[in-house]
């Protein structure tokens, strides 16, 4: 292995049959500002994403939302055809704006949703597509169903669901098998344990998004900040290292638009916690939580 290599932060196998690294990249931060239009810098954009598979990354996460369409026609654009590379999609919301989200959860718009991400990614099959929001004004069971019927027709391999409650991930799994959650978590935003917790007591995989959010931690003088310092490696290493320890189902997506940002974040398999500085973190992360 090289010095660089996300295989360092272990294996998970989505769905039980498709196997990752744990360390992945999350490709919202590849667009333009506000996640709309095409990224400041195309050639640096595509630069991070052909450098994925050199560190061995190997899991992808993006959705057709992101630019909108943006995220994975870059994607098409610098890793087609994808040998050796899961990556996964979603959709769900709709974008009128720079930082407008919107969630569209009617089955019929579900389903174009998935073909179009389909055509934009350049594959007869998406891996894992996940469902970017459960829309409150559509009952659940229909979009539930929506994705069964992606699954059933063969254009999607596994399903997923995005901030969600346990009540919700039970929901959705008595109409489809659900293999990941994404939701926002890191080592100091605790508000999804549950979920965490009934993932890893099922072996669904968990994608903590905005998992870099080491928010005061990060501080001079925090206990992020003197264990990176010790440690000598950077205070988001640290936060990533501990996202990694804290469940063998966890699958951070960090994101970025930046080779050596990307090399930073790779470089956090390399960073190994004790139990003791783990658990300090833990409660220490916990109490900023809930302040
Ligand atoms: N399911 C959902 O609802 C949802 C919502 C949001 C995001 N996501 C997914 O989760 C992924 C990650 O979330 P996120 O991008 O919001 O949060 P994040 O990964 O915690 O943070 C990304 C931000 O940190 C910066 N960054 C990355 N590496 C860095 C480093 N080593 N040093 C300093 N700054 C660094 C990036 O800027 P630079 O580009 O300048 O490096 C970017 O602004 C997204 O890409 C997306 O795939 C999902």
């Amino acid at each position: 292995m090289s010095d660089l290599d996300a295989g360092k932060s272990g294996s998970f196998k989505i769905g039980g049959d498709l196997p990752v690294h744990r360390l992945g990249f999350g490709a919202m931060r590849i667009t333009g500002s506000g996640v709309w239009g095409p990224p400041a810098d195309h050639a640096e954009a595509i630069r991070t994403l052909k450098r994925l598979p050199e560190l061995g990354v190997n899991f992808i996460d993006t959705a057709n939302s992101y630019g909108p369409d943006v995220s994975e026609e870059l994607i098409h654009e610098a890793l087609h055809p994808y040998k050796g590379l899961v990556i996964a999609t979603k959709a769900g919301l709709t974008r009128s704006g720079p930082n407008i989200w919107t969630p569209n959860g009617r089955p019929d718009h579900l389903k174009a949703g998935a073909k179009k991400s389909l055509r934009k990614l350049g594959v007869e099959r998406i891996d894992l597509w996940q469902l970017h929001r459960i829309d409150p004004k559509v009952p659940r069971d229909e979009q539930f169903g929506a994705v069964k019927e992606l699954l059933d027709e063969g254009l999607i391999r596994h399903a997923g669901l995005s901030e969600v409650s346990v009540a919700e991930i039970q929901a959705a799994a008595k109409i489809f098998t659900v293999v990941s959650v994404q939701n926002r978590y890191n080592l100091v935003d605790r508000g999804s344990e549950d979920v965490l917790d009934y993932c890893e007591k099922h072996g669904i995989g968990f994608i903590p998004w905005y998992p870099l959010a080491a928010g005061d931690l990060a501080k001079p003088g925090s206990l992020l900040d003197r264990l990176a310092k010790a440690q000598g490696v950077a205070p988001s290493q640290v936060a990533l290292a501990w996202v990694l320890k804290r469940s063998p189902v966890m699958l951070p997506i960090p994101g970025t638009s930046k080779v050596a940002h990307l090399e930073e974040n790779v470089a956090a398999a390399n960073v190994t916690l004790s139990d003791a500085d783990f658990a300090a973190l833990d409660s220490e992360g916990k109490r900023a939580s809930a302040a």
